[in-house]
């Protein structure tokens, strides 16, 4: 009998769920609305902590960004950023208010977890990632996923606090020996993560691998990584993500031993993502060719994207005084540099620009930055074109459902 992902379960703790974990998409592309539907479908969604006093501006009317430019104005024609700092309470009210209306909203079996990224360091790594951490715990998040990092001190960090052990805590690893650091340094705060995400090469955003990324298969990881578990005697849920593009590839996963699949790509052009819909429409409208991975990200990571976003060349001038999410802890960012760069060789130029990185923080928060899973060049297939050429935005449930009940590598088209 062929199976489907419907045939199993995710447990974690005394939870049971559809094994489908939408993954964290920042700046506010995997919104709540769409984490809210993997919920209510009984699955598990992920709202991002990427950039949320930007975000909660556009949602929820505070005005974080203007009150940290007013701060920073003076230093607008400033190259050196390094005198930017985030007011602690301002994040963590940033972080509480998209929490805790996200949880208000929570309905049905599913979970909502929050994408938390270590490499958005902000000029204080340590106490910028606690406020955060602490302030989604405290607003009741069901779970946070550890991202773009190694996140050796993050458990640390939370330990004192009254929900640290009954929040589900997961990790994102892209290799046993990462998973083997994290475990290690964790071995005191007496607390195992609950699930293991483990993201392979194809996946979309920042990636764990260099540009030799083709060399690495995720099924050969995820199969690594259950073998260390069971040497181990570690009995942990492992998630692996990364290229899932179908119920049938979902189920292979989960009859190797995998607890769920982590995917991310097929939601970008659902009505219920943060993407604008032209944007969305180049998703569509994609083709392999059309797809780079490269090291534009001023994190230091590769990251999938299309070729033709509009950050890639962009020589806009740093937006630290807004935003300044990629500071190091030395207030320090790798397109800073670059920009400053250029100016220095165009001292006349208008306008210039910058090819070898890009400002993150202000194209991610304008979605000029298109990053995108492997198999994005086949989203084409899984909606219908309409006649001025445009494709049908698809429902969040209609790709949940594909996911749980789809088989035969069939990818179904909505009614
Ligand atoms: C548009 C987009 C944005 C993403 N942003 C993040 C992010 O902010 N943090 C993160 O940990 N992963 C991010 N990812 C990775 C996904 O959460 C997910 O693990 C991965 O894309 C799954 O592979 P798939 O897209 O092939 O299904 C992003 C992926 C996409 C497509």
């Amino acid at each position: 009998m062929t199976r489907k992902v419907d045939d199993f379960r995710l447990r974690l703790g005394k939870h049971e769920l559809v094994p489908i974990m939408i993954g964290g998409m920042g700046v506010d592309i995997s919104t709540a609305e769409l984490a809210l539907e993997a919920a209510r479908l009984g699955g598990v969604g992920h709202i991002s902590d990427a950039m949320l006093p930007t975000v909660t501006d556009r949602r929820y009317d505070t005005d974080f960004v203007k009150t940290k430019l007013t701060q920073y104005k003076y230093n607008l024609e400033n190259s050196d950023k390094t005198d930017i700092k985030f007011d602690l309470g301002q994040v963590s009210e940033a972080t509480r208010l998209h929490v805790s209306k996200t949880m208000e909203a929570k309905r049905g079996p599913g979970m909502v977890f929050l994408n938390v990224m270590e490499k958005l360091t902000m000029n204080a790594p340590r106490e910028t990632l606690k406020a955060r951490l602490e302030a989604a715990l405290s607003a009741g998040i069901d779970g946070i996923t550890l991202a773009a990092g190694l996140h050796l001190g993050s458990f640390a960090m939370i330990e004192d606090h009254p929900r640290f052990r009954d929040a589900k805590l997961g990790i994102i690893v892209s290799s046993v020996r990462a998973l083997q650091l994290f475990l290690r340094k964790n071995v005191r705060s007496n607390r195992l993560p609950d699930y293991i995400v483990i993201e392979g090469p194809l996946a979309g955003g920042h990636l764990g691998f260099g540009l030799d990324w083709q060399k690495y298969d995720l099924a050969t990881i995820t199969l690594e990584v259950m073998e260390y578990l069971k040497a181990e005697k570690l009995d942990i849920p492992v998630i692996p993500a990364g290229g899932i593009f179908t119920g049938s590839d979902a189920t292979r996963f989960l009859e190797i031993g995998a607890a769920g699949v982590q995917v991310a790509t097929r939601f970008t052009v659902a009505k219920e993502c943060g993407l604008p819909s032209d944007v969305k429409q180049e998703y569509f409208k994609t083709s392999e060719a059309d797809i780079e991975v490269n090291n534009v990200s001023p994190t230091g990571y590769p990251m999938r994207m299309l070729k033709h976003s509009p950050a890639i060349g962009s020589g806009i001038r740093p937006g630290c005084e807004s935003y300044g999410y990629l500071l190091d802890a030395n207030g320090r960012c790798s397109y800073i540099d670059s920009y400053n760069r250029e100016i220095a060789l165009h001292p006349d130029a208008k306008k210039i620009e910058v090819y070898d990185k890009t400002c993150l923080c202000t194209h991610m928060r304008n979605f000029k930055l298109w990053t995108c899973g492997h198999y994005a060049y086949r989203l084409k297939d899984t909606a219908r074109k309409q006649a001025d050429g445009s494709y049908e935005l698809l429902s969040a449930e209609h790709v949940f459902k594909d996911y749980q009940f789809g088989t035969d590598n069939r990818i179904a088209l909505p009614e």
